[in-house]
C-alpha cells in the first residue's frame, strides 16, 4: 500500500503502517483514523487530496501489530524516494514509529507540535489520529496540534511559502498520484 496524494503537495503526512481496511483498498487511512484524519484536515481548510498521504511500512504488519524494526528499514529506502519524488516542504510524522525516522532518543508527548528542521525541510510530529479514539483525552490536544500545523502553514504562506498542494518543483494540477 503505497500511499497517495498530490504529486506537488508541499505537506506530506508519514503514518505507521496499513491496517485492514487500508490493506483491502490500497489507499491510506481509510479506516476510522483515516475518517478522523480527513476532519482534522478539514479543521484547517485542507483536504486530503491537497497533502500526500503515506506510512513508514508499506504492507500490513499481521493483526495491526507494531511494525518490526527490520520492517520499518526494509521499507526506509522506498519512503527515501517518495520524500525526493514529492519534495515537501513540511513532513508531519504521525505517531511514534514515524516520529522515530527523525527523533530516534524522543517521545511524541515531548516533541509533539515543535517543529524542527532537517535539511530544510520542516518536521512537525504529531500525536497518531487513532491515539485521539482510543484515548478521548487526547483528542482536544491532537485537534490544538493540527492548530498550531495550520497557522504554521499559514505563518508560510504569508512569508510567500505555496500553499500545501502548490509545490513549485513538482508543477501544478491536481492530478493524484498512487503510483508509489
Ligand atoms: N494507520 C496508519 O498508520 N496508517 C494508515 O494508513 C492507516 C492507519
Amino acid at each position: 500500500m503505497p500511499g497517495e496524494g498530490a504529486p506537488n503537495a508541499s505537506l506530506m503526512f508519514i503514518g505507521e503502517g496499513p491496517g485492514f481496511n487500508e490493506d483491502r483498498q490500497g489507499r491510506p487511512f481509510v479506516g476510522a483514523a483515516g475518517q478522523y484524519l480527513d476532519e482534522l484536515l478539514h479543521s484547517i481548510g485542507l483536504k486530503r487530496e491537497d497533502v500526500f498521504i503515506t506510512n513508514m511500512v508499506k504492507c500490513r504488519p499481521p493483526n495491526n501489530r507494531d511494525p518490526f524494526p527490520g520492517e520499518i528499514s526494509a521499507c526506509s529506502g522506498y519512503l527515501d524516494a517518495q520524500i525526493e519524488a514529492i519534495n515537501p516542504a513540511v513532513i508531519v510524522p504521525l505517531g511514534r514509529h514515524a516520529l522515530a525516522r527523525w527523533f530516534p532518543r524522543d517521545s511524541i508527548s515531548k516533541v509533539r507540535a515543535r517543529p524542527r528542521t532537517f535539511d530544510g525541510v520542516t518536521v512537525f510530529p504529531l500525536y497518531h489520529p487513532a491515539a485521539a479514539l482510543h484515548n478521548s483525552a487526547l483528542r482536544a490536544t491532537i485537534e490544538a496540534d493540527f492548530a498550531k500545523l495550520g497557522a504554521l502553514l499559514r505563518d508560510r504562506e504569508s512569508q510567500g511559502a505555496p500553499a500545501a498542494n502548490e509545490n513549485p518543483d513538482e508543477g501544478s494540477g491536481s492530478q493524484q498520484l498512487s503510483m508509489f
